[in-house]
């Protein structure tokens, strides 16, 4: 199975940047990792165009309703957009989402077919007070209950640190290994099943190739060095 890129382009690019980056990636990256692209919703159409595949960086839990400003999973699937992430710690910080409305999202797009990428990870503190284990656990269990084994397959899980989303800051080899280590036992443990978990804060390009090799690391999910699309496939390239 190939190894995964996914790139959360977060709220950046205008109209015309946008049609720029996805002119710039065209057919520029190597077809030797899963490349996952997501954008902003407004522009997952134009994405759609550059051949790679896309997701979308967040998800309501119903089909359909009135629920003013939000995307349905079903309007996802329908348009052809096979990922969404779920649960991202700024998600969880900025709009206070918890793990029961995350549970909804992961059961509302798994209903629809689409991938789940579901992020877990825990803060500075929580770090400090060595409750990393306690937290991603309790993030898991949280975020897929009353999910089955069988609808597991679909779910990805990314291990990203909040502490070191956006900061510069990266655990350590063993840090990274030890905690995707320990969210594969614990899936394995309740739903007797390998599911693929990615690493994500701050991957650059001095440190993506040491991540991509730590063991048990199914691929990376970027932020800050997805959104200049030069520098983004120079990155790829060190990898390649
Ligand atoms: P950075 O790569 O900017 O740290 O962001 C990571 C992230 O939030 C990906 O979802």
């Amino acid at each position: 199975m190939k190894k995964i890129v996914a790139l959360n382009l977060k709220m950046n690019l205008g109209y015309e940047e946008a049609l720029e980056y996805v002119n710039t990636i065209k057919d520029k990256i190597s077809d030797t990792y899963e490349v996952i692209f997501f954008p902003s919703a407004i522009f997952l159409h134009l994405f759609k165009k550059s051949g790679y595949q896309i997701g979308s960086q967040n998800v309501h839990y119903e089909n359909k309703g009135a629920f003013t400003g939000e995307i349905s999973p079903y309007q996802l699937k329908t348009s052809g957009i096979d990922y969404t992430i779920v649960g991202h710690s700024e998600r969880r910080l900025y709009f206070k989402e918890d793990d029961k409305l995350i549970n909804k999202k992961v059961i509302g797009a798994l209903k629809n077919n689409l991938k789940v990428i579901l992020c877990v990870g825990e803060t500075d503190e929580e770090r400090r007070l060595k409750k990393t284990a306690l937290v991603i656990s309790n993030q898991i269990e949280r975020a897929l209950k009353n999910i089955d084994s069988f609808d597991l397959r679909d779910v990805i899980i990314a291990y990203e640190p909040v502490w070191a989303i956006g900061s510069g800051k990266t655990p350590s080899k063993e840090e990274i290994a030890d905690a995707i280590k320990f969210i594969k036992k614990i899936i394995f443990q309740r739903y007797d099943i390998n599911i693929r978990v990615l690493y994500g804060g701050s991957v650059n390009k001095d440190n993506i190739k040491t991540i991509m090799n730590i063991e048990n690391v199914d691929g990376i999910l970027v932020g800050s060095s997805s959104f200049n699309p030069n520098y983004l496939i120079s990155m790829i390239d060190i990898i390649d």
